[in-house]
């Protein structure tokens, strides 16, 4: 696949097959995200790769917001559930000390993550970004230090869904069909590209 092709066919996957993600696969995600770009290369974002079968329900339990709801409609069918979680933290000691606004940081914070999702769907897997989660929950689970701010987590394996493309008119609202298929709308190209000036503001 290439850059293009990979970034057109990236969507929020959150049905997984039964298959166990091979770790090295996680890791070249990570390493991905080590290479974004950061602002002034300060490098704030440190990983914690999730694969171990005894924490994954404990983690997904820390998930507060699935699709825009409380949980999944048919609940967390094992079979289907993300096999390995990224949990991307701040390191704000190392924030504090190289003096990065938190805007900056986050965006930092997105490009990194953008480049492990991409990785992960060149590799033939799909993931989620995650930020509906209950951070002490993870925290707890995850025994993670005071220092890290916890910002995003993706929910990753392989794939067992496909959703559809919609164009967006009035509403972003997305919808699951009867069949179970999730429908996302996004604006038109038209309506969110601008070219040269804005037209002169009448008055
Ligand atoms: C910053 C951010 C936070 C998100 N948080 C959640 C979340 O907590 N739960 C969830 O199910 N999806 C979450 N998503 C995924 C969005 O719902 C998804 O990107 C959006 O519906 C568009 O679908 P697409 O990713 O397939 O293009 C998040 C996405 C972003 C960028």
């Amino acid at each position: 696949m290439d850059i293009y092709e990979t970034v057109i066919k990236r969507r929020s996957i959150r049905e997984f097959k039964d298959i166990p993600v091979p770790y090295d696969t996680l890791e070249r995600c990570v390493n991905a995200a080590r290479l974004a770009p950061t602002a002034g290369n300060r490098q704030l974002c440190e990983y914690i790769i999730v694969d171990d079968e005894q924490l994954l329900p404990q983690v997904l339990n820390a998930v507060d917001s699935w699709f825009g709801m409380p949980r999944p409609r048919e609940g967390w069918s094992p079979g289907r559930r993300p096999k390995a979680y990224i949990v991307t933290l701040i390191n704000t000691e190392l924030e504090a000390a190289r003096g990065i606004s938190r805007t900056d940081t986050n965006y930092d914070v997105g490009m990194a993550v953008e480049n492990m999702a991409l990785i992960d769907l060149e590799q033939g897997l799909g993931s989620c970004v995650l930020t509906g989660i209950a951070q002490d929950k993870l925290r707890q689970v995850l025994n993670i230090p005071d220092k890290y701010e916890i910002a995003i987590m993706l929910a990753l394996g392989f794939s067992d869904e496909s959703p559809v493309l919609e164009i967006a008119t009035n509403s972003v609202e997305r919808w699951v069909d009867s069949k179970g298929v999730r429908h996302i709308p996004k604006r038109k190209l038209e309506d969110i590209m601008h070219r040269n000036k804005f037209p002169q503001r009448q008055g």
